[in-house]
């Protein structure tokens, strides 16, 4: 059975909505509680059984690559004050079997152009894409239950939600035939619309499983406004072809992009944190009650 093995993390963009955060450092790297935000994002893929995490990075992302690296001085010095725990979590960031490859996008094209990056490490079969700015909270995560979909349907599948009619402008939004509750056989995508011409309220969320035909599109799609290329466009493309599914995901969506779900995020997480939730419940609920 085909299996979905290798998952794409466009992180090359410049990140200005986290200014000054993101002048000098990774926007991905910005934690949520303690553990940075793109790690959540390759926690999710691995948990849908991926392995091979390919990350189109850019200027100032260093740090990425050596968040998943071995830290030999922090091992040896954990392992000598005996702090067994926190040797364990730093040594799983990177488990054993998961290969992590960085091909850089040379200069900001757009999403479409990020992942064509990817191309020559993909290969000729069906992969994730994961936009680590979207921290989704899910049971099963939201990626597994998508490569579920896709071994079902052997076809592209995109994640979508309902969002309110003057959202539109921030998404992909897609239309087509509802099948069933979760899934809608797409017949066309359309990048930000306007309120008033967005087609429906169903809009696409930073997770996609693609087939591999997705990058004969991008590489022939005329470059749209300031020379990027959008990977809604050559999705619009790709569906004139093949068959593509929006799933209606469960769980929940955290826009880490922006500032405001940035702090829900934290906020949520911090709640349920295993070592300090309690407290920092507490410490929201008497402030709510002052
Ligand atoms: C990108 C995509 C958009 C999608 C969104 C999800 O937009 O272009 O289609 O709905 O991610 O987060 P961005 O948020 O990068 O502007």
């Amino acid at each position: 059975m085909p299996k979905i093995t290798k998952a794409v993390f466009p992180i090359a963009g410049l990140g200005t909505r986290f200014l000054p955060a993101t002048k000098a450092s990774a926007k991905e790297m910005l934690p949520v509680v303690d553990k940075p935000l793109i790690q959540y994002a390759v926690e999710e893929a691995y948990a849908a059984g991926i392995r091979q995490m390919i990350f189109v990075t850019g200027r100032t992302k260093r740090s990425v690559e050596d968040h998943f690296d071995t830290a030999y001085e922090l091992e040896n010095e954990l392992e000598r004050a005996g702090k067994t725990e926190l040797l364990a979590t730093a040594r799983s960031i990177a488990p054993d079997d998961m290969i992590c490859t960085y091909v850089r996008q040379p200069r900001a094209l757009g999403l479409g152009h990020a992942v064509l990056c990817a191309r020559e490490l993909v290969g000729k079969e069906a992969f994730a894409v994961l936009l680590a700015d979207d921290l989704m909270v899910g049971e099963p995560p939201v990626m597994a239950q998508m490569v579920q979909q896709y071994s079902e349907w052997r076809a592209s599948i995109l994640a979508v939600q309902d969002v309110p009619r003057e959202h539109t402008k921030r998404y992909g939004i897609v239309s087509g035939d509802t099948l069933n509750e979760e899934l809608v056989d797409v017949d066309g995508i359309v990048e930000k619309p306007a309120p008033e011409n967005a087609p429906t309220t169903l809009a696409v969320a930073g997770r996609y499983i693609l087939t591999h035909g997705i990058f004969d599109e991008l590489a022939n799609l005329p470059r749209g406004v300031g020379g990027e290329i959008q990977l809604t466009d050559g999705i619009a493309r790709l569906l004139r072809r093949e068959k593509v599914f929006a799933y209606r995901y469960h769980g929940t969506r955290y826009d880490c992009g922006s500032k405001l779900g940035f702090l829900q995020a934290t906020v949520d997480l911090g709640e349920q944190h295993a070592e300090v939730g309690r407290e920092f419940s507490a410490w929201l609920q008497a402030r709510t009650q002052d």
